[in-house]
């Protein structure tokens, strides 16, 4: 009978995990300039909720999944779960108290989700306003493809998804049907700030 002798341990046994560094970011929250110290581990989620007490991001799932902690970062929907506050350095981000301020308006997007019944208990709605907001914001109206894709990525225990599409649809239509010219309408400002 051969008899295997373990390996021989290393002297010494490397950590499992290096300590966390710390780093300075800089980046635009809703509009606000933000500078912070955060861990190398701690995730857009957890700074945008414990850190800048923006809880209006919510979290689900917390591994991708539900759709639930999504903000826009540079324009673009992004699982805050997922992604950690220190990949956000420059980074432009919005969350969904950056769409309409208290003393604001509602968004064409809020207005739509309101007007619809697009939501229920609210705790998937942050998540699909961001998503939504990003699909107005696109040069050109999204597809059905795009459309059933982009909302692929979020799930609603409550609605049946039936009033958040027609939300959607009624957003998309005032976004890129109802302006007043061809063109899209974020460009119709630029074009009107380029004027003064
Ligand atoms: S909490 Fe981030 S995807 Fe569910
Ligand atoms: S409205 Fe309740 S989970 Fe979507």
């Amino acid at each position: 009978m051969t008899s295997v002798t373990p390996a021989a341990r290393p002297a010494r046994t490397p950590p499992l995990a290096e300590p966390s560094g710390w780093h300075e970011i800089h980046l635009t929250v809703n509009g606000e300039p933000v500078t912070a110290q955060v861990e190398s581990r701690l995730l857009l989620s957890d700074f945008l909720r414990d850190r800048l007490r923006l809880t209006g991001t919510h979290v689900g799932c917390e591994h991708g999944v539900c759709g639930a902690c999504t903000v826009l970062v540079d324009g673009t929907p992004v699982r805050s779960c997922l992604t950690l506050a220190v990949q956000c350095e420059g980074a432009e981000l919005r969350t969904v108290e950056g769409l309409a301020r208290p003393d604001a308006p509602l968004t064409p997007v809020q207005e739509a989700f309101h007007t619809c019944h697009g939501m229920q208990c609210g705790f998937c709605t942050p998540g699909f306003l961001m998503t939504a907001t990003a699909l107005t914001e696109q040069d050109e109206r999204p597809d059905d493809t795009e459309v059933a894709d982009a909302l692929s990525g979020h799930l609603c225990r409550c609605t049946g998804y039936r009033g958040i599409r027609r939300a959607l649809g009624r957003a998309l239509d005032e976004t890129y049907e109802t302006a007043t010219d061809s063109q899209h309408p974020q460009h119709s400002q630029q074009d009107s700030r380029q004027g003064e």
